[in-house]
């Protein structure tokens, strides 16, 4: 890619014209013809085909996932629904892991079976159920790693190799392991989605998502864009952008976090069980440590004691705020029976394994030691 804006400027221009003019019909005609061979013009024709400032943070993120080409859209669900509608016709079948984004799995169950589109949930990890799962019509398995809210971790080099045997396509929600953490493509996945919304813009001030690709498997996505309309304004994507510049230092502080206070949470006497993969107790250490930079900002735990008791903690709790989400730079902490899952029948949460004294708390940057001087007066409260 050259170096360098227009004007001279360090940082991509804001574009904010929602239409692009033409000197003359000449002009229009040209850019027509040109258009018909290349996809990545220099110009633009309407701002839901592209938009400069947009195209500037797509290069960016293709190359932090190493993929040829990323799409950004306006939020992750946009990502993962647009990924999903054009890879999947009716009459197929998916195969998705179960602890996933909870409205990820409510779409594919849901939405899609309005349009004869069928799924299967396994296990994650589990690779001799997911290729029990197959059927002649399966076209795509999908997955999360590391999974929300246990972290599960999923071996890409074999889900990989599985799905190239029964020619599936593969798509990886990395969210939750950013590109610095994880490059699911490197292991031979096919589609990489991301709620850039999370670590990648990192301060909880906009919703955006992505898909990147290699070898022009974007290019129909790229295409219904355009028609499904679920574009990116150029404004936001100059706060991605801003974002992305501090993507680095932001998810080093946040593996620290994460590993000091699994690590930390692990040996107190008033925490029954902690789900962080950088932890040698944790299902997936084996399969994280061989493909993961870091183990990420998210720690799960169940308090010793009820759902109360895990409220109570909570609400002790002066530097994490009560919300969803994760991977911005202020630390975030919920009960997931009380968040995601508070409209769930009870006994299918169960099943699910979220118990009421589960906590999920998503680290920021703040400095480690304050965060745990924290947790130890709020565990207290218990
Ligand atoms: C793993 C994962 N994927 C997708 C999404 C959806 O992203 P957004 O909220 O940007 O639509 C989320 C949101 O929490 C998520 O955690």
């Amino acid at each position: 890619m050259r170096r360098g804006h227009p004007y001279h400027s360090l940082t991509p221009p804001v574009v904010r014209s929602a239409t692009y003019t033409f000197a003359d019909t000449a002009d229009l005609v040209q850019f027509m013809e040109e258009r018909m061979f290349s996809e990545d013009l220099e110009r633009q024709e309407y701002g839901r085909y592209g938009n400069p400032t947009v195209r500037a943070v797509e290069r960016r993120l293709a190359a932090l996932e190493g993929g040829d080409d990323a799409i950004l859209l306006s939020s992750g669900m946009a990502a993962v629904t647009t990924a999903l509608l054009i890879f999947l016709s009716a009459g197929d079948h998916l195969i998705v892991t179960a602890d996933s984004y909870h409205k990820t799995r409510v779409f594919v169950k849901r939405f899609l079976r309005r349009f004869g589109i069928e799924c299967t949930v396994v296990p994650p990890g589990d690779l001799q159920q997911l290729e029990a799962a197959i059927q002649p019509n399966t076209r795509l398995i999908l997955s999360e790693t590391p999974t929300n809210p246990f972290l599960r971790c999923v071996d890409l080099e074999a889900m990989a190799s599985l799905a190239r045997r029964h020619g599936l396509r593969t798509l990886i929600d990395a969210t939750f392991a950013t590109p610095l953490n994880l490059r699911p493509l490197e292991f031979g996945i096919d589609l990489v989605v991301h709620s850039v919304t999370k670590y990648l813009a990192g301060h909880n001030d906009l919703l955006a998502g992505a898909i990147i690709g290699r070898d022009g498997i974007t290019t129909p996505l790229r295409e219904s864009q355009s028609l499904l309309g679920a574009v990116v304004d150029a404004e936001v994507a100059y706060q991605i952008h801003r974002g992305l510049q501090t993507l680095g230092l932001r998810v080093e502080r946040q593996n620290a976090n994460g590993m000091a206070i699994a690590r930390y949470l692990e040996s107190h006497p008033r925490i029954r069980r902690v789900w962080y993969p950088g932890l040698p107790s944790h299902p997936d250490h084996d399969i994280a440590r061989r493909q993961m930079q870091g183990f990420g900002g998210v720690v799960s735990f169940e308090i010793d004691g009820d759902g109360l008791a895990a409220s109570r903690f909570i609400d002790a709790l002066r530097l994490p705020h009560t919300a969803p989400s994760l991977g911005g730079v202020d630390s975030l902490v919920e009960q997931p029976a009380l968040m995601s899952y508070y409209d769930t029948d009870p006994e299918i949460r169960l099943a699910l394994g979220i118990r009421d004294e589960l906590v999920r708390l998503a680290l920021g940057i703040e400095d480690t030691a304050d965060l745990i001087a924290d947790l130890e007066q709020a565990l207290t409260h218990v």
